[in-house]
């Protein structure tokens, strides 16, 4: 048997903007996972159990533009597995789906890897981050490939999308690994309400499309924004960091791909005492995030489940 297990996800700073080529952070989150195990079956076919979204089936029984199916078709053609063997691959999954926490990026991750080494295959990074983009493309329509790449590293990350080198070029953008000096604590916040993120980044598009000129302002300042949070967090500035957050958040505002749900819960982390707060992923649902001092940390959760959010979690991004 083999097993992999890949991380959520959080945008610290950034989204929507960095598909149009504006740098974004994004950091790992631990707490919650998607677990893949791959085993020989006795049972002739591929067999998939995905308990969390009532998956029981043979691959051939499912569309060809599932997602599942898709990764397992697409890793088999680039491998050149013929014929098919037998197996039984289970996938759970802690990460709420459609909730900008990365679920579709982190079974794409933990099973790339699960089934290229169950089938003796063993994959770079580098090759599981390519082959996790382009089921992102697949299923999303235009993503930057931020969410693919936090994930297979594992590590925050500095991204830029399609950026020439000077750095190492992964998955059509260029990442860097973030280094905070001291923790950061985060405190996400859960609204509940699914959103699609294919349907907020088209929807930005739309916009962008009408007046390029006006969006591509804001998407500048985003971008800005991002840059300079790198600098805070790479000297231990909180209080600014926070600032950056709220600020990122207006615009996130004027993109229209917040919500009230988001509004409420991002209103009551500051009112709480969070340094600042935004949302965090594709937007218009989905999570929160508010940055605090650790001492804050429950505080801020409490006030977070009490204006509304569903689950909270309290995670540290460690130097
Ligand atoms: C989703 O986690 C982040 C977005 O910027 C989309 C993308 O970058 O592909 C909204």
């Amino acid at each position: 048997m083999t097993s992999s297990s890949a991380p959520g996800k959080i945008i610290l700073f950034g989204e929507h903007a960095v598909v149009y080529g504006q740098p974004a952070l994004a950091v790992p989150v631990m707490q919650v996972h998607a677990d893949v195990e791959i085993a020989d079956s006795p049972r002739a076919g591929i067999w998939i159990s995905a308990p969390n979204i009532h998956l029981h089936a043979e691959l051939n029984s499912l569309p060809s533009g599932h997602p599942i199916a898709s990764v397992i078709h697409n890793l088999f053609f680039v491998l050149n597995i013929d014929p098919f063997p037998n197996l039984q691959i289970s996938i759970s999954s802690s990460i709420p789906v459609a909730s900008g926490l990365g679920s579709g990026a982190a079974v794409s991750v933990a099973l790339i890897r699960a089934l290229s080494s169950f089938l003796s295959y063993p994959l770079s990074d580098e090759q599981v981050n390519q082959f996790a983009y382009e089921i992102e493309k697949l299923h999303h329509g235009t993503p930057s490939g931020i969410d693919n790449t936090v994930i297979t590293y594992a590590k925050p990350v500095y991204f830029v999308k399609g950026l020439p080198s000077p750095g190492r070029r992964w998955a059509g953008g260029e990442v860097q690994i973030l280094k905070a000096s001291k923790p950061l604590t985060i405190v996400i916040g859960d609204t509940g309400v699914h959103a699609p993120t294919k349907e907020s980044v088209s929807d930005v598009r739309k916009l962008w499309e009408a007046d390029k000129a006006k969006w591509e302002k804001v998407f500048d300042e985003v971008g800005e924004i991002a840059k300079n949070a790198r600098e805070k967090i790479e000297s231990d500035e909180w209080e600014k960091l926070g600032e950056l957050m709220n600020q990122n958040h207006a615009l996130l505002q004027n993109m229209t791909v917040s919500s009230p749900e988001l509004d409420k819960l991002v209103t009551a982390a500051r009112q709480a005492g969070a340094l600042g707060a935004k949302m965090s992923g594709g937007g218009r649902g989905g999570n929160m995030i508010a940055l605090v001092e650790p001492e804050m940390a429950e505080a801020v959760s409490s006030a977070l489940k009490e204006a509304g959010a569903k689950n909270t979690i309290i995670t540290t991004i460690s130097p």
